[in-house]
């Protein structure tokens, strides 16, 4: 393990719990083999894996403070909530303290939300959270199989299940995202009748 990486981890393990860093190593691990699989570079998807939720076990009046010293943009319903709040949050961490580039304090600030057009190192850091060896929640298993071959799909699949699981259990859905998969199933359709 190189320098930064062994910096990140005493950052974190004062700070997350044993179960939480177990999830930050395996989603860290899990994004560089994706990135090996889908043409990115494996070393800054671990890194970006790492840092993701640096910030996750903040409160929300540290996490509120945090951001406001900074010019990121947060979206009023981030504001309400540590689970979507913590990934703006960790991305400037990471930027500020571990020299995080655009590429991966961008992968590390939408991991909750996704966005629309995403680029491939977001694609990596929101799949390897969602499909980490840890993760048990139902349907996680197509979606790591499509995640063999097919990083948009295993996104697109995974985006689906999640949304679902907001409208059953009656949490509110946060337009940002159903815009993300909305922009994604558009574009995996145009790709396939482009094909035909
Ligand atoms: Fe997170
Ligand atoms: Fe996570």
């Amino acid at each position: 393990m190189g320098e930064l990486e062994q910096r990140i981890l005493s950052h974190l393990q004062g700070r997350l719990s044993k179960k939480r860093l177990t999830h930050t190593l395996a989603t860290a691990q899990t994004a560089a083999l994706l990135a090996s699989r889908f043409g990115y570079d494996p070393h800054k998807a671990y890194v970006t894996g790492l840092l993701h939720d640096c910030m996750r076990e903040e409160n929300l009046q540290n996490l509120l403070l945090f951001a406001s010293k900074s010019d990121i943009i947060i979206r009023n319903e981030e504001k309400q909530s540590v689970s979507l709040l913590h990934a703006p949050a960790s991305a400037l961490l990471a930027r500020q303290a571990f020299g995080a580039d655009e590429e991966m304090f961008w992968a590390i600030r939408w991991h909750t939300l996704g966005k629309e057009d995403m680029t491939t190192a977001e694609k990596i850091c929101w799949l390897a959270d969602y499909i980490e060896p840890n993760r048990t929640h139902e349907g996680v298993e197509e979606v790591r199989q499509l995640a063999e071959t097919d990083l948009d799909g295993a996104l697109l699949r995974a985006m689906t299940q999640s949304l679902r699981h907001l409208r059953e259990t009656g949490a509110p859905l946060c337009e940002q995202t159903v815009k993300a998969w909305e922009f994604l199933r558009n574009t995996m359709k145009n790709g396939a009748k482009e094909k035909s």
